[in-house]
């Protein structure tokens, strides 16, 4: 989604000099703001483009920006870096990181990948630079599916970091999978019998889930996809309440996207653990900051960068096939 910078939305009239000063860097440092879809609502609203990690990876290929500021995780930077090497890519908050890239340090994998030499390795993008670096292929949740039927058919597939994602990937495609044991401490913390219980309470609202909650609640689920094709499930459903089980800055999003419909988050047993953490570490106050001061910044290897590229090229050109 593409923003204008002059309609204040969901601010309040208290940030609006912090709004107005994140326009003026961004005029000054000729910067491009990227945000994924779980950014706070504030950093949304000054967004150039707001969207999934596909999209997201998509913009940074091509903008002509000078400075790309990225609001989202460490690893969402860190493509942009690769695919920019020469371009300043700042992080509002250095720590804001990922469960998944946790789950999955280089080394393990490196070791894990010399026990099978014909495995043929498909990364989430939730993984690190040196991960990526080992990979063959990069994809996302919105083009998993098309990534893992295009790898080459003689070859045995791992799939690394999300065991969820790619159980949903090996359901779709029929294809085995070795699994990477990793998963998203947000998205694991839906089950079947509270998302059975919000279904009851709201009879005739279908369930939207991505794809890296379990098993149990995927079954349940009306639609399961990325954040950017649930903007798209909502845009097309003729139901005028859906329950939406992800993180919870998606609703800033759907409610925008769709201002008539009604936007249930699935609710978790007993804490707002629908709020990613990471995802929550950056703020508007860090974004203005960020820019001000061009740190945090994304750096490096040279080395990494273009092993990394490779993976990250062949998604974008099987993600742009038909
Ligand atoms: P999307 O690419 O679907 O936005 O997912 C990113 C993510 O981190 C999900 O937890
Ligand atoms: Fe990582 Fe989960 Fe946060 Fe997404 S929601 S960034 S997968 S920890």
């Amino acid at each position: 989604m593409s923003l204008v910078e002059s309609p204040v939305r969901s601010a309040s009239s208290g940030i609006e000099p912090l709004r107005q000063e994140i326009f003026a860097l961004k005029r000054k440092l000729n910067a491009v703001i990227l945000a994924h879809n779980y950014q706070v609502a504030e950093i949304q609203d000054v967004a150039d483009y707001v969207g999934d990690s596909l999209g997201l990876s998509q913009h940074a290929a091509k903008t002509s920006a000078d400075v790309i500021v990225f609001c989202g995780v460490h690893f969402m930077a860190e493509t942009a870096k690769i695919l920019n090497p020469s371009k300043v890519v700042l992080l509002p908050d250095k720590d804001a990181g990922c469960s998944l890239e946790e789950s999955c340090p280089a080394d393990k994998l490196a070791e894990f990948q010399k026990t099978n030499p014909n495995f043929y390795t498909i990364a989430y993008i939730n993984c690190s630079a040196a991960v990526k670096a080992l990979s063959d292929a990069i994809c996302t949740s919105g083009n998993a599916v098309k990534i893992a039927q295009a790898a080459p058919k003689e070859r045995d597939l791992l799939f690394v970091p999300d065991e969820n994602l790619g159980s949903w990937v090996m359901e779709q495609t029929r294809r085995p999978m070795t699994l990477w044991r990793g998963n998203c401490y947000v998205h694991v913390e839906w089950t079947a019998s509270i998302i059975d219980r919000i279904r009851r309470e709201h009879p005739g609202a279908p369930l939207v889930a991505h794809p890296e909650c379990v098993r149990a609640v995927r079954l349940l689920a009306d639609e399961v996809c990325s954040t950017e094709k649930m903007v798209d499930y909502c845009k097309r459903t003729t139901a005028s309440a859906i329950i939406i089980a992800t993180e919870a800055g998606m609703i800033h999003r759907l409610q925008r996207e769709c201002p008539d419909k009604k936007f249930i988050p699935a609710p978790t047993e007993n804490c707002r653990c629908n709020e990613c953490r990471f995802m929550k570490l950056n703020t508007l106050e860090k974004l203005r900051d960020c820019m001000a001061n061009l740190h945090p910044r994304i750096e490096l290897d040279q080395s990494i960068i273009e092993r990394a590229r490779l993976p990250i090229d062949r998604m974008l050109e099987i993600s742009a096939r038909n």
